[in-house]
């Protein structure tokens, strides 16, 4: 039933897509009283009149919306990330009050936030650039958020959030990352690590399925994983995928899904910023890259016919050996997506000035969002243990893991080499890791190419750093 009282809506929001909908039956659903909005006002009437028992009240006109709203006003926005915020933020402006809150809940570039962010601050409106991660169930069960913006515009909505959040632990999945565009940039980091696990967990697919596993094995494998430190999101999704048969074909679902991967654009802009950033996110990159690749499909039907690997698939490996050895990888290589998003994270937090704080940001991700793991609670407390911790993979619980897969890792990654077997993530992560923990890499002949065509000049390992040094290197004539 309606709320007949003459207190007004305390919350609106405008985009009725799926997320829209879910997020606005969330927030319904914990007993405050909502208003809705869409451009297309058909979609509003149909859905409010298929919630008759909610206190839902769906608007035609934009400006009744708005003046149905208890003061500060919170209005939030679920459109398509782009220029359609602008819009919709524009056509609120001269509705809204000085005090009234903005929230865009849209997968938005954190660069377009602070501008967004700056132009409302100067009309005296708040801005919220929050992260919404859990798709469309967690939407409306409860998502993991991530919102961005100054203390004061949080603390507007904070009780809301916190009451539609996922919870764990009875702590909810939402805490303020920073003043900014930090919600939504922690939101693009979480992304490119979704892009990682997910990249990840193909190529384990891809070495099962060469190697001649069923999928209903596949199945049962992934399902006791999720038994397991794997347990996650993800992994479950994975087993549950190889369970389903295609109607039409009576085949394996998975068999018949065309192999090219779509993306809408936040892998991408991770890729971008840990290139801005100088900061080494290679697991993500080959996650993002694979997705490029897949999407050839035209070029790799005409290059298989032309282009030469090893003839069949061979592993000496029984196949409780092969399962071991591939969750290790797998795992270790989760643990290197993880260290490599977080140090960008941090090393952007620091030069933005954020104040970030990685322990709560791995808190709020352990339930809700897409990446949500058991071990986001042993990440958490890495954080908590030493907030200074340099990278993941120094801390003690995660170096240990590291330690103890290292061996299976190579040669799950050599067997992929070795019978041409793409594992982009796989390789990407153990590189990084064979890099950082090596004190003396090839750069010193790097330096000296450098000295020698552009008298660049280096540093010598038996003087001390910051002195510079130069040879006359012999001429090359050609
Ligand atoms: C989430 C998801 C969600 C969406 C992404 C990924 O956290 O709920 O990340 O935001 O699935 O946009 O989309 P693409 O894979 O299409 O880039």
């Amino acid at each position: 039933m309606q709320d007949k009282s003459t207190h007004k809506n305390d919350f609106g929001l405008i985009g009725l897509a799926v997320m829209g909908q879910n997020l606005i039956l969330n927030v319904e659903s914990r007993g405050f009283k909502t208003a809705v909005y869409n451009r297309t006002y058909s979609v509003t009437e149909k859905f409010v009149s298929q919630h008759p028992d909610k206190q839902l009240q769906g608007f035609e006109e934009l400006s009744d919306f708005v003046q149905s709203l208890e003061r500060p006003r919170k209005v939030m926005i679920m459109v398509k990330a782009g220029p359609a915020v602008d819009v919709v933020i524009e056509k609120l402006i001269p509705l809204l009050e000085e005090g009234d809150l903005i929230i865009d809940g849209g997968n938005s570039l954190y660069t377009d936030t602070e501008r967004r962010s700056q132009e409302l601050g100067g009309k005296g409106l708040l801005f919220v650039g929050s992260g919404v991660s859990g798709g469309e169930e967690g939407a409306l069960k409860g998502p993991s958020i991530m919102p961005g913006g100054p203390t004061s515009s949080w603390k507007v909505v904070q009780p809301i959030f916190e009451a539609i959040s996922a919870k764990v632990d009875g702590e909810p999945c939402v805490t303020h990352i920073g003043k900014g565009g930090a919600g939504h940039y922690v939101k693009m980091i979480h992304n490119g690590i979704e892009y990682g696990d997910m990249q990840l967990i193909c190529e384990a697919y891809a070495l099962f399925k060469a190697a001649g596993f069923t999928t209903d094995e596949m199945a049962t494998i992934f399902d006791d994983w999720n038994n397991s430190e794997l347990e996650s999101y993800l992994i479950q999704i994975t087993a549950k995928i190889f369970e389903i048969q295609d109607p039409e074909t009576n085949q394996p679902l998975i068999d018949v899904i065309m192999d090219k991967a779509g993306q809408k654009g936040t892998g991408q802009w991770t890729l971008i910023n840990g290139a801005e950033n100088a900061v080494v996110i290679s697991t993500i990159n080959a996650a993002v890259e694979a997705r490029i690749l897949s999407s050839l499909k035209a070029q790799r039907v005409i290059a298989v016919n032309e282009l030469q690997g090893p003839s069949e698939f061979n592993s000496d490996w029984d196949k409780a050996t092969f399962v071991a050895k591939v969750k290790k990888a797998l795992f270790a290589s989760k643990i290197i997506s993880y260290a490599q998003g977080l140090d960008l994270i941090k090393t952007m937090g620091e030069a933005k000035q954020w104040d970030l704080n990685l322990g709560n940001i791995a808190k709020i991700w352990r339930g809700g969002c897409i990446i949500r793991a058991a071990f986001l609670n042993d990440i958490t407390k890495a954080y908590q243990g030493n907030p200074e911790l340099s990278n993941l993979m120094l801390d003690p619980y995660f170096k240990d893991i590291l330690n103890d897969s290292q061996q299976a890792w190579r040669e799950v990654v050599a067997l992929g080499v070795s019978q041409g077997i793409a594992i982009p993530a796989f390789s990407a992560s153990l590189s990084y890791y064979d890099s950082y923990r090596n004190d003396r890499l090839p750069a010193n002949l790097l330096q000296a190419q450098r000295d020698f065509f552009g008298a660049h000049t280096y540093e010598r390992t038996d003087k001390p750093a910051g002195e510079w040094f130069h040879t006359d290197w012999p001429e090359v004539i050609d």
